[in-house]
């Protein structure tokens, strides 16, 4: 596992930025690796890798695009859904390189691109469309899902790709490329959870209760440690208790152990049983009971994603009024906002954690398999060599 640039990547860096060399390196005699989607019959049958793929010359590239080399990836939960039959508000155009989060070094760069140079280390947004029609505050809708990377457009499943300069951001300069590569999705979606409401942003008095150990809340647990927030975590998983608690959990509730009063329970840890002050719900109808108990007056409850079970009765509206709190439906984040993270993270030192083995790109389909079973702890990675 690198987690270090290479002595190219620092060599190509220096070079560029310092010297201003021509828009230009010469990837010629390279070919390119990606996986494209095929069909939404699943990962394992959808999924084909193709190893010989023209890299755009730099002529080649339009005026905003920018030419990445990507160093790494990380799956999240909608690579799974996308690559299946339900797809994510409708289904996708095959063939679509898979995956929207990733981090890559520039390479190249159209005539009109002013904000990245050769040699910067970029992160992908989610979208650059949002961002061109509407601005670096633009928040996505779910129309806006339709053209996401690794949806309605190619995402990070490859080592190079052309992006345009509206969907990129740079990287914090203190991660490495593997945790760099985790913030596009679930980490903006954190970041907008805690801090994106103005006024009522998370800080050092907050309760924060995040639910298993997938990537969202393991960013909203290290984001809310980082204020000084006191973070309930729960998990099904006995072995994954040790983790959260040393991340900064202060409580672990095992979600399982008590399915139909955790909330409740989650309220007992807060002071005078008052409630926690922000929920991440990404278990959607199966966990937003429990959300709602455990939040208190004028809490925010953060309707985030649906991990958990949809054949359950959906939760009223009306809810909101019977636990008297805010009911916050977000779809990760602004440009803006993420460069807010990026920010945060360098000036906090924070490392994203990370599950425990990394796959190659060739080993993407057993990164999908590790992400479907849930054997993961935070983000799966895949490593661009
Ligand atoms: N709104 C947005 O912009 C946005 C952005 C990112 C993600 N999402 C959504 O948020 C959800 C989480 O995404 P992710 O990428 O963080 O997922 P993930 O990494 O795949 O999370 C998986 C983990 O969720 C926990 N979990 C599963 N079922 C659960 C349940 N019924 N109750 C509580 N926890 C449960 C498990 O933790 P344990 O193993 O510890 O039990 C599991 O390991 C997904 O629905 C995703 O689509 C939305």
């Amino acid at each position: 596992m690198s987690l270090i640039l290479s002595d190219f990547d620092i060599f190509f860096h220096h070079h560029y930025n310092s010297l201003h060399f021509p828009n230009t390196t010469s990837t010629s005699a390279k070919m390119a690796r990606q996986w494209v989607l095929t069909s939404q019959e699943g990962f394992e049958t959808s999924l084909e890798y193709q190893q010989d793929v023209k890299i755009p010359s730099p002529h080649e590239l339009g005026s905003h695009d920018v030419l990445v080399r990507m160093h790494a990836a990380s799956l999240n939960y909608r690579d799974l859904v996308i690559a299946g039959p339900m797809g994510i508000n409708g289904p996708i155009t095959p063939p679509v390189i898979p995956g929207c989060d990733g981090a890559g070094i520039v390479e190249g760069v159209g005539s009109s691109v002013h904000d990245f140079h050769l040699g910067d280390r970029v992160l992908t947004h989610l979208s650059a469309k949002f961002v061109e029609s509407r601005g670096d505050d633009a928040l996505a809708s779910i129309a806006d899902a339709a053209a996401c990377l690794g949806q309605g457009s190619d995402g990070t499943l490859r080592s190079h790709g052309v992006f345009s300069d509206a969907g990129l951001v740079h990287a914090p300069k203190s991660l490495d490329w593997l945790p760099a590569a985790t913030l596009t999705c679930t980490w903006t979606t954190a970041w907008n959870a805690l801090f994106g409401l103005k006024g009522r942003e998370a800080g050092p008095d907050s309760w924060v209760l995040v639910q298993g150990t997938g990537g969202v809340s393991i960013a909203a647990l290290q984001l809310a440690v980082a204020v000084g927030a006191t973070v309930i975590a729960t998990t099904s998983s006995e072995e994954k208790v040790a983790r959260l608690k040393t991340l900064g959990a202060t409580h672990v509730i095992n979600y399982l152990a008590n399915p139909k009063s955790w909330g409740e329970e989650a309220r007992g840890l807060t002071p005078g049983g008052r409630g926690v002050d922000f929920v991440i719900d990404v278990g959607g109808n199966e966990t937003l009971p429990n959300s709602l108990a455990a939040v208190r007056v004028d809490g925010v409850v953060l309707v985030v994603g649906q991990v958990g079970e949809s054949s359950v009765d959906a939760v009223p509206m009306f809810a909101a009024l019977l636990h008297t709190c805010i009911v916050r439906g977000i779809l990760a984040a602004s440009r803006n906002q993420f460069r807010e993270l990026v920010r945060f993270i360098d000036e906090h030192e924070i490392v994203p954690a990370v599950d425990d083995v990394v796959f190659e790109l060739a080993e993407a389909k057993s990164a999908y398999r590790r992400l479907k079973e849930k054997k993961h702890f935070a983000k799966v990675l895949i490593k661009i060599d």
